[in-house]
């Protein structure tokens, strides 16, 4: 199992090496780091939270021009590792329902799996690890920074409020709501800060 797991890295890795939207190899390994982490107290079968943590982006239609063809590719290479077909399909399951899609995806986490890789992908964006993601994607998409609060502004910090501060709320486990608590009190003092400094008001 953990050659297995050494190989898809080493694909991953190589595939995501250019990217510099959030959507780094780093963002995927630190999703399989936190989904083993919730796991070890959650459950559920190791290698399929592992794969599908490592592959949840790949098939993005931020990243991908084919989503089709990516969630092919990704199991071709499993046939090819000789997975069995009931853990692939596990596998392409948990990747399909682990996308946020503005809290509107239509396939839902079900399984402990599912929910353990969806869990470990949002924490991503909480705490000051989600800061940062938030604030280099933001500039990668040439968006301002703040303007926080105007009305229909599309600021980063406008992002915060759109989508991060939700996420708690959101979350499966009993494991990765102790885990978003911790984040999303950061990320309040972070705002707390920025008023204090007088950058923002509220
Ligand atoms: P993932 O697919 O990894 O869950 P997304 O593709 O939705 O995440 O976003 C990648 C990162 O970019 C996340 O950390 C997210 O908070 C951030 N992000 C997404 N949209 C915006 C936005 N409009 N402004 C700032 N940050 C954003
Ligand atoms: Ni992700």
């Amino acid at each position: 199992m953990d050659s297995v797991i050494k190989k898809a890295e080493k694909w991953m890795r190589i595939r995501f090496s250019e990217d510099k939207t959030g959507h780094d190899f780093e963002h995927l390994a630190r999703v399989a780091r936190t989904a083993a982490k919730l796991q070890a107290t959650e459950g559920g079968n190791a290698l399929v939270i592992q794969l599908a943590a490592l592959f949840h982006d790949y098939p993005d239609e931020k990243l991908v021009s084919n989503t089709n063809l990516a969630k092919e590719e990704l199991i071709k290479w499993m046939e090819g590792e000789k997975l069995s077909p009931n853990v692939i399909n596990d596998i392409m399951r948990a990747i399909n329902a682990v996308s946020y899609r503005g809290g509107s995806n239509p396939i839902q986490a079900i399984s402990i799996e599912e929910k353990i890789v969806q869990d470990a992908d949002r924490l991503d964006a909480l705490g000051a690890i989600g800061i940062i993601r938030a604030f280099t994607y933001g500039a990668s998409k040439k968006q301002a920074p703040l303007d926080y609060a105007c009305e229909n502004a599309e600021s980063t910090l406008q992002h915060f409020d759109d989508k991060l501060f939700k996420l708690k709320n959101l979350m499966n486990t009993k494991s990765a709501l102790a885990m978003a608590k911790d984040r999303h009190e950061y990320m309040q003092l972070f705002i707390e800060q920025l008023k204090k400094e007088d950058v923002i008001k509220r």
